[in-house]
């Protein structure tokens, strides 16, 4: 069967790291490369969790560092759920993986101009990277077959009242991004609220074994002591593996067209978006907004996958 070729862009980050390898273990997936955005915690940590997680899981991978700032304002960060490192207590042995020399942007272009065929692009984090390739290369849209995108959110925000993380660290980029007219899928919490792991699933995947199943427990065991801390949970979303299920099988997932926009200028209400389910704004539609998940089938990949990497290390 023909592989889809992909693009991730992520700031790992917890979940970012179970998307991470629920895309490497699967061999439906043919990754391109993996650029890194600021946003969960800063450049240089993101780029460190994603190059030392390549080089243990998928060497081969090339792996480009991405902007350090969003595009008009300060970075905001996360560190209260990713910890200081953006993986918790997790420490990732160095393999001596390098960055790429070219930037995150530059490295889309690349590649996407070498590539015969279009490449999907995964987005996980803040959409800096991808708004500036678009502003620098414009000519290239044409060749991105569409955006997966974490982000956004009709729920309620979980940064603002109304705003979610992604969307509020670079609203700017993000606003480029929905109105570039690529295809997009979005997976905002509207969905991935739903798509969480429990306690004892996570002991069912601690129980797996292997080096896989240790990476993906610390992180997500990290992301979980924060919701039981603050929201008294026990049970933590999984936002970002949402995008890579989807690319997997979307027969998990339900959702609908809709008009997506981002709101740059309200006093309380920046980097809220809005999904317009009942059509209110007679707006053209710009995604395909995912509301509903089989969560059961959705944890049954995570589990999957870290099985089958229980081979590479
Ligand atoms: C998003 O924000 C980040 O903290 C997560 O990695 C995810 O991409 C959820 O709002
Ligand atoms: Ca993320």
């Amino acid at each position: 069967m023909k592989k889809i070729p992909i693009i991730i862009d992520c700031d790992p980050g917890c979940d970012d790291t179970i998307a991470l390898l629920l895309a490497f273990a699967n061999d439906k997936l043919d990754i391109k490369g993996v650029t890194v955005s600021a946003g969960n915690v800063n450049i240089y940590n993101t780029s460190e969790n994603a190059r030392k997680l390549i080089g243990v899981f998928r060497r081969e991978i090339k792996v480009a560092k991405g902007c350090e700032k969003p595009m008009f304002k300060t970075i905001v960060t996360a560190p209260e759920v990713h910890g200081e490192s953006g993986l918790g207590c997790l420490i990732l042995p160095e393999k001596n993986k390098k960055l790429e020399e070219l930037n995150a942007v530059e490295f889309l272009a690349k590649t996407l101009k070498e590539s015969s065929e279009k490449i999907t692009i995964v987005i996980t984090g803040p959409m800096t990277n991808i708004a500036v390739f678009l502003i620098a290369y414009p000519e290239l849209k044409e060749k991105i077959e569409k955006f997966v995108i974490m982000g956004g959110s009709s729920i309620g925000g979980n940064v603002t009242p109304s705003a979610e993380f992604n969307i509020y660290v670079d609203a700017e980029a993000a606003d480029i991004v929905f109105k570039s007219g690529v295809r997009i899928i979005l997976c905002p919490l509207d969905v991935t609220m739903k798509a969480f792991i429990t306690e004892k699933e996570l002991e069912e995947i601690k129980a797996i074994g292997g080096y896989a199943s240790e990476v993906a427990y610390g992180a997500i065991k990290n992301a979980l002591d924060f919701y039981k801390e603050f929201y008294n949970k026990h049970e933590v979303p999984m936002h970002d593996p949402c995008t890579i299920a989807y690319l997997l099988n979307k027969n998990i997932f339900k959702g609908k067209e809709v008009f997506v926009g981002v709101e740059l200028r309200g006093e309380f209400t920046y980097g809220e978006t809005i999904i317009d389910y009942r059509n209110k704004f007679f707006k053209e539609k710009n995604a395909l907004s995912l509301n509903e998940i089989d969560r059961i089938e959705f944890v049954n990949m995570i589990k999957v996958a870290v099985t089958k990497l229980k081979t590479v290390v």
